[in-house]
């Protein structure tokens, strides 16, 4: 089991061979999978505005929806931000959302060379983990768990799901025991730090007052995501990059 604080800690090509779980919690992970549920066809990660608006055009008319951030903010001329609770079965249901955030959508694309990229975050937290544990032993493969930090730094919402993510694989039948790398180590000392002193419920404090990410949304009103994110099991869905086809889909969709 791995865990990668940051993409410019690992290689892309450590993931060849392996599951990669990409963590965004705050917020591009959480909305892709709320997109999703919402009843989206695909979200189409890309990594510059002008590529998405490029993108777009190819797909027609009322058929897709831009979605995205920078600066945490909507970008001008896109339908929707980065706040999960925009993506509405109303606003994406049976569309394809073309999505580019400062962040997640770049760690997206530092994973691709794995066997499967999967999306995690505290939302799905026991699907994506029921899912990668199925596929790492049925491929004999390692999961390696990346973070996407926040503006090429380490953000400490991501490491704690991480961090909670190793705790529940190393519980789990098969893979207790498994080896962790020093970052996975770290994580999970710090879950477990964090944890044991967090009222239950409090998690969204804790990513509010103690994460760049979260300290950077709550400076911008935008704390309600927090909220949002920081709910687990909320869904049971769990995203699967297509990497050929370049599109994000429900997994066993
Ligand atoms: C990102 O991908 O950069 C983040 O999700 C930033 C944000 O919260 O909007």
């Amino acid at each position: 089991l791995y865990v990668h604080f940051l993409p410019a800690l690992v290689q892309p090509e450590a993931f060849r061979g392996a599951v990669a779980v990409v963590v965004d919690v705050l917020r591009a992970s959480t909305t892709i999978i709320q997109a999703l549920a919402s009843g989206a066809r695909a979200v189409v990660p890309c990594l510059e505005v002008g590529e998405a608006h490029q993108t777009a055009r190819a797909i027609s008319h009322g058929q897709y929806v831009l979605g995205g951030e920078r600066g945490g903010l909507r970008i001008e001329g896109f339908h929707l931000g980065n706040s999960p609770a925009e993506y509405t079965p109303q606003a994406v249901g049976g569309k394809t959302v073309v999505f580019t955030t400062t962040n997640g959508t770049r760690a997206l694309n530092h994973a691709r060379a794995a066997d499967e990229v999967l999306i995690g975050a505290l939302v799905n937290f026991s699907a994506v983990l029921a899912r990668a544990r199925g596929s790492a032993i049925a491929g004999g493969r390692p999961i390696h768990i990346l973070c996407a930090g926040t503006q090429s730094e380490i953000t400490s919402e991501d490491v704690l799901c991480a961090g909670a993510m190793i705790e529940r694989l190393q519980a789990l039948d098969a893979l207790t025991g498994a080896a962790l790398n020093d970052e996975a180590f770290l994580a999970l000392a710090a879950w477990r730090q964090v944890n044991s002193e967090t009222q239950r419920g409090g998690l969204a404090e804790v990513l509010q007052t103690s994460s760049r990410g979260g300290g950077n949304l709550a400076c911008q009103g935008m704390a309600g995501d927090i909220e949002f994110a920081a709910k687990m099991d909320r869904l049971a869905l769990v995203p699967r990059l297509d990497v050929a086809a370049w599109k994000i889909v429900a997994a066993g969709s």
